[in-house]
């Protein structure tokens, strides 16, 4: 990021909260456990000094509805370290985000166009926003059994049907780490007349170090949404919205966030988000560094594993992947005779070791700033001894992923529309009026308003044999799915 005169040492929320803890305040405000003294177990459990932080807004502590304050001013270090104009904090994810993106962007019918593969928060943008999905389709790779990203050209192709769209919504980079060309995207969009929102929940990391793919922020896109909590160093639920340019006037945006945001936001989500981004303003660099050797190591280790593939450079120019984010360890799996999800169990139960995430042919594992050579080796010597046992096999694909459904109903007119509830294995033909997905990644495999399909309905059978955590529909057993039309 370019040097600023932003003093990036300074943490106005942090250093807030400690000096709120060492006057010794009797609070008769909110929240009720009172420096933790109503939750003694759990308090006596993390600590009390992490229930004393636990405090929302005090007059002297600002407002983030309308931040005046510490707030204000944290939240223009965070968009100065982002290369952005205005920042804004999320207590409620990236998801909050997206949706905020799409709502300030997009009036009830306007056209968005939108990638099928994108996040399930989408859909709820749609949804609230009554913005008209034009979804575009990503790249598949048949081997790996993923899809990929959007080609840029396709989103040139796409202007040419929809010239009033307002709004093209990228993801970057993909959960398994792949881009597609946005700085064409964004040049293509702004001709056109229409604003990028990009979707960076696994990207907060990329603009602080020079090997990773650019950012929205860096291109030029108009918004950008951050998981800070997933690769930026922050806690849990701690993401960022940044603003760029006059296409979307920040008054919309703050009005947008105050629609539907909690009036008691945690001081213990945005002091992390202050600490997090002093980290990588100063150090990202160094930090990033590391982590790039760290990821580059297992990678190389991994794929001398007979059997294995870690997803790398070669993939770049394939399949409308333009350039990957080197960090997002993702390793095909379909040699050794196993699932991903199967591969994911194994590793948890036998060797500790959790993965991010697991589909039917690859599993991922997030390099971090967080993370040190023994945690590397822990993950290597344990692939390298069940790839020892297991040997290798043919590839024996359980199924294909499906084609992406056809979108019949806006998601809006399906989720208000009358629903009717029928057996899945029976639902195919039928529209849909909630989406379900496999989480992680959160990919909807149908969304209200598609006509479901049998390859959709067969997928979903063999991801339930492989115990995926499936959800999106009203039953939590995914066995009902409430379709358009009226119970008989
Ligand atoms: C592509 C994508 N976008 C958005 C989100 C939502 O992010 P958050 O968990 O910060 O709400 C996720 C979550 O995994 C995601 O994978």
């Amino acid at each position: 990021m370019e040097r600023t005169d932003f003093d990036h040492h300074r943490t106005p929320i942090f250093s807030f909260l400690q000096d709120y803890l060492e006057k010794d305040i009797t609070p008769f405000f909110v929240p009720g456990h009172k420096h933790g003294r109503g939750l003694k177990e759990f308090s006596d459990f993390v600590g009390s000094r992490i229930l004393g932080m636990d405090i929302t807004s005090l007059p002297e502590s600002d407002n983030l509805a309308n931040p005046i304050g510490i707030i204000k001013e944290s939240q223009e270090l965070l968009a100065d370290a982002f290369g952005a104009e205005n920042a804004y904090f999320l207590v409620n994810g990236t998801s909050e985000g997206v949706q905020v993106m799409i709502r300030s962007a997009v009036k009830p019918g306007e056209q968005i166009i939108i990638p099928r593969n994108a996040h399930k928060s989408t859909v709820g943008g749609l949804i609230l926003s009554g913005a008209v999905p034009v979804y575009v389709y990503p790249e598949m790779n048949a081997e790996l059994g993923i899809s990929t990203v959007v080609d840029s050209s396709t989103i040139k192709e796409i202007f040419k049907k929809h010239p009033f769209a307002k709004a093209v919504f990228v993801i970057n980079p993909t959960y398994y780490g792949m881009v597609s060309d946005i700085k064409t995207i964004v040049r293509t969009a702004h001709r056109e007349g229409a604003v990028v929102l990009v979707d960076e929940a696994h990207g907060a990391h990329m603009g602080f170090h020079d090997d990773f793919p650019l950012t929205g922020m860096e291109v030029g896109a108009d918004m950008s949404a951050a998981s800070l909590h997933k690769t930026g160093g922050s806690l849990t639920q701690s993401s960022v919205l940044l603003l760029r340019g006059a296409r979307i006037p920040q008054e919309n945006v703050k009005q947008t966030l105050n629609l539907t945001r909690t009036t008691s936001p945690s001081y213990i989500l945005m002091a992390s988000l202050d600490v997090a981004r002093k980290q990588l303003a100063l150090w990202g660099d160094e930090l990033l560094e590391e982590t790039l050797e760290l990821a580059r190591y297992a990678r190389r280790e991994i794929n001398e594993i007979e059997g294995l593939y870690a997803f790398d450079h070669n993939l770049s120019g394939t399949s409308g992947i333009y350039d990957l984010d080197e960090t997002k360890l993702a390793i095909y799996v379909g040699k050794l005779g196993v699932t991903g999800f199967a591969l994911e169990r194994e590793l948890m139960t036998r060797f500790g070791i959790g993965l991010e995430l697991a589909d039917l042919n690859n599993v991922l594992a997030l390099i971090t700033i967080g993370d040190t050579k023994q945690s590397v080796d822990k993950l290597i010597n344990a692939l390298k001894t069940i790839v020892q046992e297991r040997g290798t096999h043919d590839v024996k694909k359980l199924i294909e992923l499906p084609e992406m459904p056809d979108l019949i109903v806006s998601p809006r007119d399906a989720y208000y529309g009358t629903k009717k509830k029928v057996l899945l294995e029976e639902a195919a033909g039928e529209i849909c009026g909630e989406m379900l997905m496999a989480y992680p990644p959160g990919i909807p495999l149908i969304c209200p308003g598609e006509r479901l399909t049998q390859d959709v309905v067969d997928y979903v059978k063999v991801l339930k044999e492989q115990h995926a955590s499936l959800q999106g529909t009203a039953d939590p057993y995914v066995n009902y799915i409430r379709v358009l039309g009226h119970d008989y």
